[in-house]
């Protein structure tokens, strides 16, 4: 569904004493349809920042390829993006800001439907209904205002919301970061059903590696802007190759195996 070789990006900041961050180097990666390919790696290691570079939602620097769904990409403007668009959604990390406070649920639904003149407002209602139906909500919530329900179903309704476009690929950074481990289990099994639902694609962004190796069927391991290691989710578990990983991994078990009574 998506491919990319060589991607990279630089920020740089000051204006007197001009400073470069490299956030991103040269990563490659793909991600199958009905593959979930899951992303780790501490914070301020580039995750984010990739992502966003995978969207053409911040320009990459010069170099990099980015194919999506047999499509050359790399050098799309904003205009040529616009219809691919709807075939790529972000789930982003804080679910809190993701709505506009002052509108219902119903009409932050609506949203992308209008925006993309996709159907008429009553195909739109019968379409966010099936939608709500498949998260596992209430019509109820539909006239309420965003500090009227819980956390765990504006994360849901947020899932919903990105559905409305029936994307190819969909980037879930830390989806789940925000709930209790009860709803996220809920809120990661819907996520699987609805993948294979719909065939779709993707990005699982994480710090918690033990929950990443559930859901994914393969890992990257991302250290300081680039990807160390990718493979297998067991095979990575197991036998991790990069000394990154190797910590990383050690300290998973160690603390599952306090953990344990
Ligand atoms: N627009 C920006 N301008 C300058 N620096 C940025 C910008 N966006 C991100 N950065 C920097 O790039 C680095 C990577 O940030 P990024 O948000 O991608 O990390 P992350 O891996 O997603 O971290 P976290 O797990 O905390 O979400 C950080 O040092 C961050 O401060
Ligand atoms: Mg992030």
């Amino acid at each position: 569904m998506i491919r990319v070789a060589g991607l990279s990006k630089t920020f740089s900041s000051g204006w007197l004493h001009k400073r470069s961050l490299r956030a991103v180097h040269n990563i490659s990666l793909e991600i199958a349809p009905g593959e979930t390919l899951g992303l780790i790696g501490e914070s301020g290691c580039g995750k984010s920042t990739l992502s966003r570079l995978l969207l053409k939602l911040l320009p990459a620097d010069p170099g990099g390829h980015i194919v999506f769904n047999g499509h050359d990409i790399s050098n799309f403007t904003m205009k040529q993006m616009q219809p691919l668009r709807r075939q790529m959604q972000i789930l982003f990390q804080h679910p809190d800001s993701a709505f506009n406070p002052r509108q219902t649920i119903l009409r932050s639904l609506m949203e992308p439907i209008t925006l993309h003149r996709l159907m008429d407002r009553g195909a739109g209602e019968a379409k966010i209904l099936e939608l709500l139906e498949l998260v596992g909500l209430h019509r109820d919530l539909l006239y309420r205002y965003p500090h009227q329900i819980s956390g765990g179903q504006i994360q849901r309704v947020v899932i919903a919301r990105s559905l409305t476009l029936e994307p190819k690929l969909l980037i879930l950074d830390e989806p789940t970061s925000m709930l209790d481990v009860s709803v996220q289990a809920q809120v990661i099994e819907l996520l699987q059903h609805i993948q294979k639902q719909y065939r779709m694609a993707y990005l699982f962004i994480s710090h918690d590696l033990d929950l990443v190796r559930h859901t994914s069927h393969r890992i990257a391991v991302m250290h300081k802007g680039c990807l160390v290691e990718q493979g297998n989710s067991e095979a990575v578990w197991e036998q991790p190759e990069h000394p990154y990983t190797q910590q990383l991994t050690q300290a998973f078990k160690a603390f599952s195996s306090i953990m344990k009574p």
